[in-house]
């Protein structure tokens, strides 16, 4: 028997014997991806994740996605599937920085991008993922907003609405380094194709793709699309279920070894370890949940 057979039939076992349910964000490995009762990008995770009725929660992803899910459905215990997959975007912004910012523009909203912590959420007004921050913002009531961490899909969500918005200087070091001359040379080799890549990419970037999308409005996208060709500007993990939806079509990424170490982090075995002790309990204090609440609720609102 296969490893991966091995620990697939573990993880069966002990999803009976914990009464949990599995989510796994889009960029994870194909076979953590295949384990999963739910994939999605943040927001259809966090939307997945209120109605989840299960003893356990075991979140494939990072930490501000399991923090999310905690937050959100406090009748579960939500285990993280592996102890430091973290988001170097969300560590970029601490608590004294965010406060010191507001200070300085008394009058703007906080919109938090939902890569963040808990404690950066609860500091801020409202939540958006990529695939709605410019819904959220078009919806604040106040004309200036402090966009939180991530400057690359704040500027882009710039583009998209008539308010001012004052950027904090984060960014994902994955979709950050995609430069102009990849997307150019991809596009020469595949001249027919569709460029779709992640917001959170450079706006040069996204200037030349054809759409800049959520992980899964690139599945929506790829779906509807009579196109044949895609090329592919964010995580690689996202080429699974874009392929497997899609067999018919092509799909390259634009990036050669285009990873975020951290999502990687999770393998079967780490569920099973995780499972098995029951560990990684993420919690979140009662005071700061309370308030990230308010703000994750405000975005959960919008249809
Ligand atoms: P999505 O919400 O589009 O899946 O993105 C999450 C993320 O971490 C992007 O790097
Ligand atoms: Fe964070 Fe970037 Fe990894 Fe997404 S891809 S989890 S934003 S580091």
């Amino acid at each position: 028997m296969d490893n991966l057979k091995q620990a697939r039939e573990k993880i069966a076992k002990l999803k009976e014997e914990l009464q949990a349910v599995i989510v796994a964000h889009n960029y994870q490995r194909p076979e953590v991806q295949d384990v999963a009762d739910f994939t999605g990008d943040s927001l259809e995770l966090a939307r997945k994740c209120v109605g989840i009725e299960a003893e356990v929660i075991v979140f494939c992803g990072v930490r501000f996605m399991a923090e999310t899910a905690a937050i959100l459905n406090p009748a579960s215990t939500v285990l993280l599937s592996y102890p430091d997959a973290g988001c170097p975007l969300a560590d970029t912004i601490d608590i004294g920085s965010l406060r010191q910012w507001k200070h300085r523009y008394p009058d703007a909203a906080v919109v938090a991008y939902i890569n963040t912590t808990a404690a950066i959420k609860a500091e801020s007004d409202i939540c958006c993922t990529s695939a709605n921050g410019v819904e959220i913002v078009n919806m604040v009531p106040n004309g200036e907003i402090l966009f939180v961490p991530d400057r690359n899909l704040g500027h882009y969500v710039s583009t998209k609405v008539g308010k001012k918005i004052v950027l904090y200087h984060g960014f994902c070091y994955v979709h950050d380094s995609v430069t102009v001359e990849q997307v150019m040379l991809a596009r020469q080799r595949y001249p027919q194709a569709k460029v779709l890549v992640h917001p959170e990419c450079r706006p040069e970037v996204i200037n030349l793709a054809d759409a800049a999308l959520s992980t899964s409005q690139m599945l929506r996208y790829t779906r509807e699309s009579s196109c044949k060709i895609f090329l592919i500007g964010t995580e690689e993990g996202m080429l699974y279920p874009l392929r497997k939806q899609n067999p018919e079509k092509e799909f390259h990424s634009i990036v050669k070894n285009f990873i975020c170490t951290d999502m990687k982090k999770t393998t079967l075995e780490t569920i099973v370890e995780v499972m098995q002790a029951r560990g990684n309990v993420v919690t979140v204090p009662e005071e700061i949940s309370v308030k990230a609440k308010q703000a994750i609720d405000k975005m959960l609102a919008i249809p």
